[in-house]
């Protein structure tokens, strides 16, 4: 599913050089629910922003889905994140003006993929326990309830890989359970190949397999 050899990221930064990854080597097989640990500053999220086609890395490779990111075209790289690769980010960036439906229809909308809505996207909402709150706007939801649409949102075009950076950060112990329950269930009923940041333990603890960084590298 996701194959990374030899990558590296360095930021230019005025002056100085930042090498915020020195050299990642990564396989993520389908199905596999893998959790990202390490120290603020480790690279984490820069990890993350290539693997979303958001950021180009220095040097490397990085195959998603069989598909060589690098060797993309800009358009190419667009479509992956509109039907490839899912986001989930720790504040939920929803759009405020939308109701929690219209927040991930626009998903479908952007994909190509509009109304009427299908049986799938019906049990995406049941999976995801929104059936009820589906006419409320971010601001009426409480903080799981929003995780829980942006969630929906990063998963109703079937992404082959959901990506989630500290999906549970901004929420407290009941809520995070809650989240951490959903993509558990993503991935057992769904096959959903997740790939999760966290600095809490007990969240990692959820995947198949913790990876943990340092320093611009996967220590083990
Ligand atoms: N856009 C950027 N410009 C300059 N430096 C950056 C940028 N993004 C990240 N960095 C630096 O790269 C390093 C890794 O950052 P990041 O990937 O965000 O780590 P983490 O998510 O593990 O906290 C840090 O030293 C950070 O300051
Ligand atoms: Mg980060």
């Amino acid at each position: 599913m996701i194959e990374i050899h030899d990558l590296t990221k360095v930021f230019h930064a005025g002056e100085v050089d930042v090498h915020a990854l020195r050299g990642v080597d990564l396989s993520v097989t389908r199905g596999e629910f893998v959790a990202v640990v390490g120290p603020s500053g480790s690279g984490k999220s820069t990890l993350f922003h290539i693997l979303g086609g958001l950021t180009p890395p220095t040097s490397g490779t990085v195959h998603i889905d069989g598909r060589d990111l690098l060797a993309m075209t800009d358009a190419e790289r667009t479509n992956l994140r509109k039907t490839t690769v899912g986001f989930v980010f720790q504040k939920y960036n929803l759009l405020p003006t939308l109701t929690a439906a219209g927040n991930i229809e626009i998903a479908r909308d952007i994909a190509g993929r509009g109304a009427p809505r299908d049986a799938d996207f019906d049990q995406v909402l049941k999976l995801l326990g929104l059936e009820g709150r589906l006419a409320h706007k971010p601001r009426a939801l409480s903080g799981g309830e929003q995780q829980r649409v942006a969630i929906a949102r990063a998963i109703v075009n079937h992404p082959a890989l959901l990506l989630a950076d500290e999906p549970t950060g901004n929420l407290d112990t009941e809520n995070s359970t809650a989240v951490l329950g959903i993509l558990r269930d993503l991935n057992d009923r769904l096959g959903q190949t997740i790939l999760m940041i966290t600095h809490n333990p007990d969240a990692a603890a959820y995947g198949h397999r913790i990876v943990k960084m340092r320093d611009g590298r996967i220590v083990e």
